[in-house]
């Protein structure tokens, strides 16, 4: 690659000196994104409730030779919300991007969901969401920039049994992103969600392991593999780097061609 075509692609992705507050980055999905953007030189605010998890993650990315700072944070507390957001912007003095990656699912059928597990997974996913955007957009309306990237799922779009209550708050998830890209456009932010497919994690163990429930979704799946969550860093620097400056208000899919219609058997070819 030549030098120019190197520097336009850098100027045009780069996330060095942006500020990225991450929720959930104890997580599967979350810690590798916390590594992959800590290594394009983003200065990484890493937020999740599992502080052991955090610190983890912070030495791997430390072994890697960059760095990222914790930050100690419930999704289920309005007072740890506020906090979370003071330390994030007295530490590092701005926040570029939020990205909303914390979630949680149950699975229970909809006659069995009970009204705690109703209100915790709504309340981490959407509520939770909806109130950290809310104290993130006052810091960036102040400088008129800014982007949030919403982590929705495909059980915004599709749905799995057993996910009445994780889809409703991930399709909540997609209503709140197109909300904030309208309304708070006029401030310089843009918003988008990211609804990854099936991606092999903690939160996704309890399919991946059930040989029926795997078959069912290798056989939707055209790529035939579950993703990784390195599969969804493009996606996301695309979204968080001034590459992505008038993109707003949508939904990206990233499922190796799932909600396409799934693998489309195998057809005889002449090649
Ligand atoms: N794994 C998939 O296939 C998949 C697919 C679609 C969407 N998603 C979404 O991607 C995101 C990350 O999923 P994952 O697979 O990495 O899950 P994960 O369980 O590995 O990680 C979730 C993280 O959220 C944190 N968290 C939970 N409750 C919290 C709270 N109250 N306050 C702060 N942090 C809290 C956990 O500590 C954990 O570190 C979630 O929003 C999930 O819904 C995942």
């Amino acid at each position: 690659m030549s030098q120019k075509v190197k520097e336009k692609l850098a100027k045009l992705f780069s996330l060095e000196d942006k500020v990225i507050l991450l929720t959930g980055a104890a997580g599967g999905i979350g810690s590798e994104l916390a590594k992959g953007l800590a290594e394009i030189g983003a200065d990484m605010a890493l937020c999740d409730r599992d502080e052991t998890g955090l610190a983890a993650v912070k030495a791997e990315i430390a072994a890697q030779g960059d760095s990222a700072e914790c930050f100690s944070l419930d999704l289920l507390k309005m007072d740890s919300i506020k906090q979370c957001v003071q330390a994030v912007v007295e530490k590092f003095g701005k926040i570029d991007v939020l990205i909303n990656c914390a979630g949680i699912n149950k699975r229970d059928g909809c006659l069995d969901a009970d009204e705690e597990t109703y209100d915790r997974i709504m309340g981490v996913n959407l509520k939770g969401a909806f109130f950290l955007s809310q104290e993130v957009a006052k810091q960036m309306m102040a400088v008129k920039t800014g982007s949030i990237i919403n982590v929705a799922s495909y059980n915004a779009v599709m749905m799995l049994g057993g996910c009445g209550v994780y889809g409703a708050s991930k399709s909540g998830v997609a209503a709140m992103m197109r909300a904030q890209a309208i309304e708070w456009a006029q401030y310089g932010i843009r918003s988008n969600a990211l609804a990854p497919g099936h991606i092999s994690t903690p939160l996704t163990a309890p399919l991946w392991n059930d040989p029926e429930r795997s078959s069912f979704l290798l056989q939707r799946i055209a790529m035939e593999r579950s993703g990784t969550p390195q599969d969804l860093l493009g996606m996301v620097i695309l979204l968080a780097s001034d590459a992505s400056a008038y993109m707003s208000g949508q939904l990206y899919v990233v499922d190796g061609g799932c909600l396409a219609g799934g693998k489309p058997w195998h057809y005889d070819t002449k090649y």
